[in-house]
This record gives structure tokens, C-alpha cells and sequence, in this order.
């Protein structure tokens, strides 16, 4: 009899996004009359349209396929050079950050290449994450066997080390006591909203060069950054090119989660003895990876067009809009709420007594408004409670309005 990768046995129940999708679906046959009423501030998906730079560039896109002389098939491996000049100068360069646009990796989204690395490094890795944490991270590292053996106590994996992110730590980690191979940072923070100073960043690339780890930086939620003292990318650190991996998403900042666009950076210098990372990248991308289409390449260069940014802060200011309405009105409320600032996420203490699916049962019932449990993060996250600014304005709105009478 063939056997299956025992691993991926060790994942306790459905991926989070998938549980709230079906608690949901569950809430609404037992309630039809309430399905309309239902207001999503749970996953992270984005609700306003495709911004009119993109919408032209992918239509001229299409025209370009429909024509011989200006058709194309497989996308080169690593992107289009267009696509990626136009990222290493506007996100890298421009911020006075060393990289080359042949250290980017274009392809379909952060989450695929924040799960798939894992396959460059050794088996006996150890990693390390912030708790709570985006699911990914963790979930791919059991799925390759890496993340020993899950302990329904603790809600922990025995072999990963778990980097408490609470308010008295103010949300930032320490550095572990064991010392990790790969090191998983999201800033800002997914689910927390929190972020890391300048100079809290650069402790970690330090920390990461003395101990010969890797950070893999996932700054999915950068275009949400408003105040000054955030790094934008992990490059502009000193000693960034020897230990950081960056991703990047172009699904918060131009609204692509249904279109499908990402990238990867990695800086040459970055080597386990004389043995690159960017290369062994290189040849996995080749090998398993058929590029992202050129339409939706296409697209992503109108992101970096004036016409493109100007409509993507518009954009983001409107989200940024949501986010300011549910953290005003959850304050006023009387709820313990931090992030909303320089993210899209809004992380809020759940009420005496009750836990994070408890208080998300609460709100589904009472609100009918659907959030994120924060322990489905991490058992760190018990006792907190996600809502993402990523509705419509008037949706938000009234969101935190039924809350408020709740
Ligand atoms: C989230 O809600 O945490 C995100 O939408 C998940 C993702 O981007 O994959």
C-alpha cells in the first residue's frame, strides 16, 4: 500500500482561514434570515476594485496576447526584467537599499514563497516564530517534517521555537533562548497590527549575522506604514544582505489577492559557507515554478507607475480610514485595542471571561460580524482578537456599531 506524507497528519484540524469559512457557512443554514446581514472583517482580503492604472495596463495586456507579433508564452523564471527594474528601484533602491534587480523573484503571491522556502534549508532547521503568527509559516515547516510533534496541551509544536508577542512585551519579541537556523519576522505585524523600530530591526540582523541564522522577513503590509521610524524593508538595516530573505505581496497594497502577484528577495551575499541561497532560489523557482502570467507582470508595473501610486495611497488611506474607525470605536467602547496604525489589522483584548472562539461565537451571533479568534495564531494570542480594515467603509461602520450596542 502506498503511504502518505505522515506529516502533514501532525496539522491539527483545517487551516485557520478554512474553520472561520465553515463556522460561517454553519452560522448561516442554521440562520438564513441573518446571511445578508453578515459582515466580514475576518480574513484579510481586500474589497475595493482593481485601481484604473491597473485595469488599462492589464487591458493592453490581453490585447498584446490576442496579437502574433506581440504574444507571450512562458514567462521567464524569474520574472520579467521590466517587472523586476521597476521593483528594485522603487521599493529598494529608492530608499537607499542595495539591491539588484536580479536579486528579485517574481512570482504569484507571499504566501506560496514564505511557505515554499523552507525547502532550501536543512531538515533539522530549527525555526523560530513570533507568537501569534500568520499559520503559514508554522504549518509549512510541519508539513516538511521539521516542526516535531504537536502538543494539543500547549498548542505547540515540540520542535519550534515560540517567540511570545504579548502586551507586556508591548507585542516585539526577545531573542530566544535557543538559538534558531530561521527566523520568521512579520512587520507590520500580521495578525498584532504591531511594528518594529528602526533599531529594534537592526538588533535582529545583528543578532541574525552573530548566530548564522537567516531572517525570512515577511513585509507583506509595508504600503501601511504611516510613521517615521519604520523600516519599509528589512535592506535598509546594516548587514541585512548576509541574513534576510524578504517577501513581498502585491495583494494589500494593489488589491491582487484575486489576481496574484509577489516577490522575493535575495541578496547574493547571502550563503551557507560557499553555498548561495539565491541560487539553490534560483533552481527551485525553475524547477517548479511556471512564472507569473504577463498580463498580470503587466499589471504589476503599472503599480509603480505616478498614475498607479498616486491611486494605490488612495487606497490604502481608505483602508486606513476603516482601520482608524474600528480602533476610535472599539476604544470608546471600553476594549484594549492596539495596531490599526501602521497596519490593516486591529488586535483587541477580548472582554473578561471570555476566550478568543468564544468571543468570536459572541460577535457572530450577537453582531453577526465575523472576525479572527487570536489563539488561532498561537497560543499566545488567547485572549485577543483580530478584525482587519480591509471592508467596505460603510460595512466597517456599521460593524463597530452593532459592537458598540453589543
Ligand atoms: C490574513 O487574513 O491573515 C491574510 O489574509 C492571509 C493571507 O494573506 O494569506
Amino acid at each position: 500500500m502506498f503511504k502518505v506524507n505522515e506529516n502533514y497528519l501532525k496539522l491539527p484540524g483545517s487551516y485557520l482561514f478554512s474553520n472561520i469559512a465553515k463556522k460561517v457557512a454553519a452560522f448561516t443554514e442554521a440562520n438564513p434570515e441573518l446571511k445578508d446581514r453578515i459582515i466580514r472583517l475576518g480574513i484579510g482580503d481586500v474589497t475595493q476594485p482593481l485601481a484604473p492604472a491597473i485595469i488599462k495596463a492589464l487591458h493592453a495586456a490581453v490585447d498584446e496576447m490576442g496579437q502574433a507579433e506581440t504574444f507571450h508564452g512562458y514567462a521567464p523564471d524569474l520574472g520579467y526584467e521590466f517587472l523586476r527594474t521597476v521593483i528594485a528601484k522603487n521599493d529598494y533602491q529608492g530608499r537607499g537599499c542595495d539591491i539588484a534587480a536580479d536579486e528579485i523573484f517574481v512570482s504569484d503571491g507571499a504566501k506560496c514563497d514564505c511557505s515554499n522556502i523552507q525547502e532550501i534549508f536543512s531538515e533539522d532547521s530549527k525555526i523560530a516564530v513570533c507568537d501569534p503568527v500568520y499559520p503559514v509559516y508554522v504549518d509549512s515547516n510541519v508539513m516538511a517534517g521539521r516542526a516535531g510533534d504537536w502538543n494539543p496541551q500547549t498548542e505547540m509544536f515540540s520542535n519550534v521555537i515560540y517567540m511570545p508577542c504579548t502586551r507586556e512585551n508591548h507585542f516585539s519579541p526577545e531573542f530566544p533562548k535557543e538559538t534558531p537556523d530561521l527566523i520568521y519576522l512579520c512587520y507590520p505585524n500580521n495578525p498584532t497590527g504591531a511594528t518594529l523600530t528602526k533599531a529594534q530591526l537592526q538588533g535582529w540582523v545583528d543578532y541574525a549575522n552573530r548566530v548564522g541564522a537567516v531572517i525570512l522577513y515577511d513585509a507583506a503590509y509595508e504600503a501601511y506604514i504611516s510613521e517615521e521610524d519604520v523600516p519599509h524593508t528589512i535592506y535598509e538595516c546594516d548587514g541585512a544582505r548576509t541574513c534576510a530573505i524578504e517577501f513581498r505581496s502585491f495583494s494589500k497594497n494593489a488589491g491582487f489577492t484575486g489576481v496574484r502577484l509577489g516577490f522575493t528577495v535575495i541578496p547574493k551575499e547571502l550563503k551557507s559557507g560557499d553555498v548561495s541561497l539565491h541560487s539553490l532560489w534560483a533552481r527551485r523557482h525553475g524547477t517548479k515554478y511556471n512564472g507569473a502570467p504577463y498580463i498580470i507582470q503587466k499589471a504589476g508595473e503599472a503599480v509603480y507607475s505616478p498614475e498607479g501610486k498616486a491611486q494605490l495611497r488612495e487606497q490604502v488611506a481608505y483602508y486606513m480610514k476603516n482601520a482608524r474607525v474600528i480602533y476610535e470605536g472599539l476604544k470608546s467602547a471600553g476594549y484594549t485595542v492596539s495596531g490599526g496604525v501602521n497596519a490593516p489589522y486591529i488586535w483587541l483584548k477580548t472582554p473578561e471571561g471570555m476566550n478568543s472562539w468564544e468571543f468570536f461565537d459572541h460577535l457572530l451571533e450577537t453582531a453577526n460580524v465575523v472576525g479572527t479568534p487570536g489563539s488561532g495564531f498561537g497560543p499566545s494570542g488567547e485572549g485577543y482578537f483580530r478584525l482587519t480594515a480591509f471592508g467596505t467603509y460603510e460595512k466597517t461602520v456599521e460593524a463597530i456599531e452593532r459592537i458598540k450596542r453589543m
